[in-house]
């Protein structure tokens, strides 16, 4: 079997980004060269998948445009210097789809059944990426190699983030990549938190999702919860696993101002590209701030 097809939700509104995302789409903010939508096809395409369905909303259509060849800026019209950064025309497929009201990420990965067609298949969230495609070429090989019904990359967060996120509660480590998954809740917080495991917005699924999501009644903040159908499948005796991230390895995500500030700074400090001149301008910046002795890196040199 081989996992070809990914959904990804983007869909949310990016509330707390206003007023970035007052007219436009959180997934469309820089992470360093790039936006973060294209670093998610990134590491989708580097995990062999080739056929995406975007799920979107009223104000999100610059991210299909974003994956259409034809549209805006073309690969030819960008000097080469910017082309190494574009998204290869032919690398996958794209689709689209408008979730039609937020209904939560349960509904969202639900657009997606048709899409589907009855195979396993991945789930990205849009709003955020990782350091590398490693993290999720390890998820799908381990999903294949463990055949399960739900995998999913997790994180370890300090014990109060655990209010912001699904944990899972870990069963038996089933080999160096993989442990067993054996319940999950959204956002429990510190005193009902089954582990520090954080659901890192990348899973692969069966199909069998699509039952257990159609059977959910609203969950927390009155929406359809993805996180409340793995829960059911799991209780069901389909089988789950959770893949840590690896040291070194760290997601990177735009949903907050804070975060994004994070991941904006590594992502261009790390660039291949603007990398090194970056590191040394921000040097120089740390400790001008820190001394004002210390030359300013914007004031031309005598040099
Ligand atoms: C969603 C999921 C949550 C997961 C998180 C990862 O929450 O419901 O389980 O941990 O994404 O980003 P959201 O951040 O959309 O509220």
């Amino acid at each position: 079997m081989q996992i070809t097809r990914a959904i990804v939700p983007a869909a949310g509104r990016g509330t707390r980004l206003y007023p970035i995302t007052k007219a436009q789409p959180k997934e469309m903010l820089p992470l360093g060269a790039r936006p973060v939508i294209q670093a998610v096809a990134e590491e989708l395409s580097a995990a062999g998948v080739t056929d995406i369905l975007l799920v979107t909303a009223e104000n999100k259509r610059a991210i299909e445009d974003h994956f259409d060849p034809a549209a805006g800026l073309t690969h030819d019209d960008a000097p080469d210097e910017a082309r190494d950064y574009g998204f290869p025309p032919d690398a996958a497929r794209f689709y689209a789809i408008r979730q039609g009201g937020a209904l939560g990420l349960g509904h969202a990965v639900s657009c997606g059944e048709q899409f589907a067609s009855d195979e396993h298949f991945v789930v990205a969230l849009g709003d955020c990426t990782m350091t590398g495609p490693e993290p999720l070429q390890r998820l799908v090989e381990a999903h294949l190699r463990h055949e399960a019904d739900v995998s999913i990359v997790v994180q370890h967060v300090g014990r109060e983030a655990t209010k912001r996120y699904g944990i899972v509660a870990p069963g038996d480590r089933l080999d160096e990549t993989s442990l067993a998954m054996t319940d999950i809740v959204e956002k429990p917080g510190p005193d009902a938190a089954p582990s520090r495991y954080a659901v890192a917005a990348r899973y692969v699924f069966s199909p069998a999702l699509f039952r257990y999501i159609a059977a959910l009644e609203p969950g927390l903040g009155g929406e359809i919860q993805l996180t409340d159908a793995i829960r059911a499948m799991l209780a069901d005796g389909l089988r789950g696993i959770a893949v840590p991230l690896m040291p070194g390895e760290h997601r990177l995500d735009v949903g907050n101002i804070a975060s994004y500030g994070r991941a904006f700074i590594r992502m261009m400090l790390t660039d291949s590209g603007h990398g090194e001149g970056l590191r040394s301008y921000t040097a120089n910046l740390l400790a001008h701030i820190d001394d004002p002795n210390h030359p300013d890196p914007d004031l031309p040199s005598d040099a």
